[in-house]
């Protein structure tokens, strides 16, 4: 029986390998983390991550051919082929700080794989890294290995949070790298073995190491630049009184260029995008390409610049202070059908409102009121740490973010409501309702353009939603980021 280990139990290893595990019943199927607590929970019934299908994968395979282990060294040892999976975070000291990946634990995880292993392996990249990586890896363990051969293949995930087992089951390509010599060739086959269980030939694709890892970066790149060039086109709206969503419907239907990813919003976030073009834009800098570099970071300011024009135009619309004013923050995963907060443009947005005074009470249906409570007081890139190695204190200014649980509380008694993630059910809601209970004027901001502003208007609502014909109130009221 095939082994397969995985280090590294989160978004991206957690669903990979139960969706092996289903396809594959004859692989034994391991995944292995430090941290003590994500393992317990995806031995229980409360898994550590909410993905939609991903509760029946596992039921169905767990305890048969996928476990769940702290016991590491152990399972890597016995493994053939070795994933990793774990985090890649920015620096935040030292050379190329704020930019260059830091790749401690990847670093820690290949030493550990060449101190345990006793048996040739195959060691496969499955977090993204920047641009020879491998390579660095590969110097890593043959000068640590005692004899024993490993090959580096470089898989890296495509799949979406939110959709991560429909893209696991379906997706439209597997990418392997790997060396174009006779023993790498012959890794990639049998990596392309194991997926070629469910997917269809011509959708795996092989290249050299290079272009698998610099074809993610590039894919999160163009997909993060869609999104920019969408919301740097939502303000020329405003200002002119087109509707972003009629000129991305009219950009989209041009086969050429395709309608998904032109959805303006209070900006792109996730644990990959910004980090991702931050390594992209380190890489340029270091092959003395500072002219491509400046291109990509132009991504994330527009992100940013996304992000504080939405609260200027909360700011500028409520009388220009939002000062001890109750403000209904619908929604902070950083998108619908997920709990994950990482880099959530609410983050930024709520940060803002509390820099100006404002209180604010939070509802998503999925994150909890502890992590948004870290999330708001967390340095920086901080997040992207193992969850024991994470800063778990709060500070007590607290005071002024509350969480509760629905959507009819957190807007009972508020001067205005920011929609900060698509939800579903925030589409659905009894506005009427909200709109009795709010103080009065009563605004909504819509940072995902979920909601009919024509009805919102005829309840009585001042409405802003992103890249549309802005109410007469608004345009009184410019807000200059
Ligand atoms: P994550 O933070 O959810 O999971 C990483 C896990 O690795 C953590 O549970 C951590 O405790 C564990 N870990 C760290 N060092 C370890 C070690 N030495 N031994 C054992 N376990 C260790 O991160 P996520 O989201 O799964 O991402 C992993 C990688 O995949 C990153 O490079 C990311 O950029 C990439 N990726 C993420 C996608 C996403 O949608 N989240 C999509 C595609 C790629």
């Amino acid at each position: 029986m095939v082994k397969i280990c995985c280090i590294g139990a989160g978004y991206v290893g957690g669903p990979t390998m139960a969706v092996i595990a289903l396809k594959c019943p004859s692989i034994e199927v391991v995944v292995v983390d430090i941290s003590k607590s994500r393992i317990a929970a995806w031995n229980s019934d409360k898994l550590p991550i909410y993905e939609p299908g991903l509760d029946e994968v596992v039921k169905q395979c767990r305890g048969k051919n996928l476990f769940f282990s702290t016991e590491v060294e152990k399972h890597v040892y016995e493994a053939d082929i070795v994933f990793v999976s774990v985090n890649t975070p920015t620096k935040t000291r030292g050379l190329g700080a704020g930019k260059a990946a830091d790749l401690t634990y990847w670093e820690n995880a290949a030493r550990m794989i060449a101190d345990v292993s006793k048996s040739d392996k195959i060691v496969v990249e499955k977090s993204t890294v920047p641009v020879k990586t491998a390579e660095a890896i590969e110097k890593i363990m043959t000068h640590n290995a005692k004899g024993i051969k490993f090959q580096i293949l470089s898989n890296p995930e495509f799949l979406a949070e939110g959709t991560a087992i429909q893209d696991l089951f379906n997706p439209d390509r597997v990418l392997i790298g790997g060396r174009e010599t006779p023993e790498g060739e012959k890794a990639i086959q049998t990596l392309k073995n194991v997926y070629s269980q469910w997917i269809p030939e011509g959708k795996i694709l092989t290249t050299n190491l290079w272009s698998a890892e610099l074809s993610k970066l590039a894919a999160n790149a163009f997909l993060a630049q869609r999104i920019s060039s969408v919301n740097a086109l939502s303000s020329l709206c405003e200002a002119t009184g087109a509707n972003v969503n009629q000129v991305s419907y009219a950009v989209g239907t041009d086969t050429r260029i395709g309608p998904k990813f032109l959805n303006a919003s209070v900006g792109f976030g996730g644990s990959c995008f910004q980090k991702d073009i931050l390594n992209l834009v380190y890489i340029c800098e270091c092959n003395g390409l500072p002219e491509v570099a400046e291109y990509w970071k132009q991504v994330i300011k527009i992100n940013d610049y996304q992000k504080s024009r939405f609260v200027n135009r909360v700011v500028a619309s409520m009388f220009n202070t939002v000062s001890n004013k109750k403000i209904a923050i619908l929604g902070f995963a950083f998108k619908k059908d997920t709990g994950d907060t990482r880099e959530t443009p609410a983050i930024d947005v709520c940060k803002g409102l509390l820099g100006d005074k404002a209180r604010v009470s939070i509802f998503d249906p999925q994150v909890t009121e502890d992590q948004i409570q870290r999330d708001l007081w967390m340095n920086k890139f901080d997040w992207d740490h193992p969850i024991h190695l994470q800063p778990t204190s709060t500070p007590s200014n607290e005071k002024n973010v509350s969480v509760v649980l629905d959507a009819y509380e957190a807007t009972k008694d508020a001067d205005g409501v920011c929609i900060l993630t698509e939800w579903d059910e925030f589409k659905k809601l009894d506005y009427q309702k909200i709109y009795d209970n709010m103080r009065k004027p009563a605004f909504v901001f819509d940072g995902r353009n979920v909601v009919d502003c024509d009805k919102l208007r005829e309840i009585g609502f001042i409405v802003y939603s992103i890249g549309k014909p802005l109410d007469p109130w608004l345009k009184d009221m410019p807000a200059v980021a």
